[in-house]
């Protein structure tokens, strides 16, 4: 069995197994791979370079997915087809932001599984400015740093967020409130306003 972190374990949790999947960055493609054993039968594992999609072409082979799994080299979801999760993780916020922008094929849906690894409030901010909606987050730690996993749809209705909502989101779990935390009292220092966003936290 594939063991994932809990990074990925969380992202593979909103994920429907009965739908075509794209996993974009997918690097080792432990993902998709894991999404197989869970029941996937139509997976796109994508990624820009050529030196993981050899490690995910290895993985592939290794859990027998090749006829699940189909590999294709692409500048985020450029040269990928219509599909209908969407998967970006371990990626900055804002070329999360961009592959979302360059996406063709959105429908109400379609449904995006984030995970920003920097800039969750810029990519906040760009999903609601865009017409989507998070529906859902999920905290999750990997080696002692906090991380949020944000299950997105598009609606088309284009609507500003506070400063609150763009750093916190709808994530409650408290790791990541601490995290959200330490990066607003290092911004205070230029903007008070953004320190007294800060929260409360559990003794
Ligand atoms: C840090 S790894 C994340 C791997 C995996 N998604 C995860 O979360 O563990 C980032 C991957 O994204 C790929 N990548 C970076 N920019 C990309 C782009 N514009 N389109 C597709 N893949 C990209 C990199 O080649 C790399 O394999």
């Amino acid at each position: 069995m594939i063991r994932l972190d809990e990074r990925l374990a969380a992202a593979a949790s909103f994920v429907r197994t009965d739908k075509r999947i794209c996993d974009v960055g997918t690097d080792h493609a432990l993902l998709p791979c894991c999404l197989c054993e869970q029941g996937a039968v139509s997976v796109i594992a994508s990624d820009v370079n050529e030196k993981p999609l050899e490690a995910a072409r290895a993985n592939i082979e290794k859990y027998g997915f090749a006829d699940r799994i189909t590999l294709i080299r692409s500048d985020g979801l450029r040269d990928v087809p219509p599909c209908d999760d969407v998967i970006i993780a371990g990626m900055g916020g804002e070329l999360i932001a961009q592959i979302i922008g360059g996406c063709t094929f959105v429908t109400p849906d379609t449904r995006f599984i984030l995970q920003p690894m920097t800039k969750a409030e810029l990519l906040r901010r760009y999903l609601y400015e865009n017409g989507f909606e998070i529906a859902e987050e999920k905290g999750a730690a990997v080696s002692g740093k906090a991380y949020t996993v944000m299950l997105v749809r598009f609606t088309g209705e284009k609507q500003s967020i506070s400063d609150d909502f763009a750093y916190f989101g709808k994530c409650t779990d408290p790791r990541y409130i601490s995290k959200v935390n330490s990066q607003l009292k290092k911004l205070a220092n230029g903007d008070p306003s953004l320190g007294a966003l800060i929260r409360k936290e559990q003794p």
